[in-house]
């Protein structure tokens, strides 16, 4: 009898080739049921920090914590097995230092297992991204539009609306690549510009509200499949759970109330 061999984790290299290859398929997931669903569809799990609004009903992702984060990364390592899993580095945890990213991003690396970070910021992170990478932590950039920033842009704005400033954000995008990053998202941003950066890198773009013209795309989970109150206008709805968990919701509190609640001897039949 033959034993089965282990999944393995796509790595690092496995992404970073994927560059104008067949699209790379990304997707949030902060729980581990979830997690095991979208593994078996997905090439990179993102524990996003927008965890903070989906899950803990936070206005922004600025309350965040590097705590949160590890707990949740936890979650989703156990529940996923095949799927590169990245984790987010909150507000606050690498914005001071190269140390100090290093030191929060070992800890996010040593107690979850994960494959990689995430940062946001284009040329003004590029020191930190460095010292990363040159330390054995591979780290997944963030340009565009980048939440942690919003309160500074003045709100989610997309990017790149007017054409003058295209020359930074391929600049910002240059620089995270010249860093070390493997690995790019790029969100909010008009489709040429887009197109431009992902042009102008030799590391795949993974792009949220930036078109196709993207290497790859990735969604929080819970948009995409109708499971958040309000969302960005370009998210693709691919479910529309919210109303039917709802409705379920419902119906069991009418069986609870009419006493059509099944008995232990039903249940445990
Ligand atoms: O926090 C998050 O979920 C993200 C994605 C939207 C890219 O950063």
């Amino acid at each position: 009898m033959s034993a089965q061999a282990p999944v393995k984790r796509i790595t690092v290299p496995q992404i970073a080739a994927r560059k104008g290859d067949t699209p790379i398929v990304a997707l949030t997931a902060y729980t581990a049921p979830m997690a095991a669903m979208v593994d078996a569809h997905a090439e990179v799990i993102l524990v996003g920090d927008s965890l903070g609004m989906v899950i803990h009903g936070l206005p922004s992702t600025i309350g965040v914590t590097l705590d949160m984060m590890i707990l949740h990364g936890q979650a989703v390592m156990r529940g996923s097995a095949r799927a590169m899993v990245v984790i987010d580095m909150p507000f606050g945890s690498y914005e001071e230092s190269p140390q100090q990213a290093f030191r929060n991003a070992a800890r996010i690396m040593s107690e979850t297992g994960a494959g990689a970070v995430k940062l946001e910021g284009g040329a003004r992170m590029a020191d930190t991204i460095a010292f990363l990478t040159s330390r054995g932590i591979p780290v997944m950039g963030h340009v565009g539009l980048t939440p942690q920033s919003t309160l500074t842009m003045g709100g989610f704005r997309t990017q790149g609306r007017d054409q003058a400033t295209w020359p930074a954000h391929v600049a910002d995008a240059q620089a995270v690549e010249q860093a070390g990053a493997f690995s790019l998202v790029v969100e909010g941003v008009m489709e040429p510009l887009a197109d431009q950066i992902t042009q102008a890198i030799a590391i795949p773009t993974i792009g949220i509200g930036a078109s196709a013209r993207c290497d790859g795309q990735i969604l929080v989970l819970d948009d995409m499949l109708g499971l958040s109150g309000r969302v960005p206008r370009f998210v693709q709805k691919f479910g529309d759970l919210g109303p039917r968990a709802e409705q379920a919701i419902a119906d069991y509190a009418c069986a609870v109330r009419d006493r059509s609640f099944p008995g232990p001897d039903q249940t445990y039949r």
